[in-house]
């Protein structure tokens, strides 16, 4: 069980100093926040006010990609109402920030490798810590999945930081032909290392199978949980996914507080 939730949040109207298309369906928002750029840490989200409009009231989490300076950004795939509204919010609009929220990533600077496992948007969740990973001086490969060609992110951000990227497109338009798990069992079928640590986000199906790998391989693995939320502050209940205990009883925990980093083997995939 992990739980090492952080304690300075912060609730700030800041504007959009830009908000552009990086990939067909995704855009990257950077905004100033200083207390948050400062606080935040590998795995952690923001929670987004869109529109003060009636039924969209709720805020939208979105993992913190990058911090540079006072200003962050956030990479986002246009799902619904809510991303498609923030993707027409032009530079200059304002816009309120909660964060930074939920637990962090957590890694050793042993000199082994850092494997990371991202299916299609979920690669934002693991670029802050792909940075803080290679700043420790950790070799680290990045095994990124995609529809297709047009929709494949962060390609180039994780190989600027020298990162060894691998490809995997479900229409075989780039990279390999199939899922990105294949490539995940093919490099710890190759590769002789001795503790490898794998770190994973994308939707559930991808993240069930990476467990799976991961358990018959002995790796430890974490993985950061996007569920839909509600507030974000541990109090509605929407987000719970279920989870095993030190006792080996079931019991259902709060992504946005415990988590949203959990580790492979404590979730229970098959509820
Ligand atoms: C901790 C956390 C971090 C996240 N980080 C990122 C990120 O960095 N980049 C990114 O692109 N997305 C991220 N997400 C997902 C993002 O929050 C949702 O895609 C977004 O809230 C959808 O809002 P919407 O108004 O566009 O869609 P809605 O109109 O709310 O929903 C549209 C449809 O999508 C489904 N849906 C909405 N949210 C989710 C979800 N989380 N899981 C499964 N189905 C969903 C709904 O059931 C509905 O059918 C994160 C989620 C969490 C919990
Ligand atoms: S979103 Fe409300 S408890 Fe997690």
């Amino acid at each position: 069980m992990r739980n090492n939730r952080l304690s300075n949040i912060y609730d700030r109207r800041t504007v959009i100093r830009s908000n552009e298309v990086v990939a067909d369906g995704h855009y990257l928002l950077r905004c100033e926040c200083a207390e948050i750029a400062q606080h935040a840490r590998p795995g952690q989200f923001i929670h987004v006010m869109v529109s003060q409009d009636t039924g969209m009231l709720l805020r939208r989490p979105f993992t913190i990609y990058t911090v540079d300076g006072h200003e962050i950004t956030m990479l986002y795939q246009i799902i619904g109402e809510g991303t498609k509204r923030l993707s027409e919010m032009p530079v200059g609009e304002p816009l309120h920030v909660l964060g930074p929220l939920g637990n962090t990533f957590d890694f050793i600077t042993h000199p082994e490798p850092a494997i990371l496992v991202g299916g299609g948007a979920g690669i934002a969740s693991l670029m802050l810590l792909a940075t803080a990973l290679r700043k420790n001086g950790i070799e680290t490969i990045g095994l990124v999945g995609a529809q297709r060609q047009e929709r494949l992110l962060s390609v180039a951000d994780l190989e600027a930081i020298g990162i060894t990227v691998h490809i995997a497109t479900d229409d075989g338009s780039i990279g390999h032909h199939g899922y990105v798990t294949d490539t995940l069992i093919d490099l710890l079928e190759k590769m002789n290392w001795h503790r490898p640590t794998i770190y994973a986000c994308g939707p559930h199906g991808m993240l069930s199978v990476v467990a799976k790998i991961a358990a018959n391989y002995g790796v430890p693995t974490q993985i950061a949980m996007e569920n839909r939320m509600g507030c974000a502050m541990g109090v509605c209940l929407g987000c719970v996914c279920p989870v095993r205990t030190d006792t080996d009883t079931i019991e259902y925990q709060r992504v946005c507080t415990e988590g949203p980093v959990f580790n492979a083997t404590d979730i229970v995939w098959d509820i």
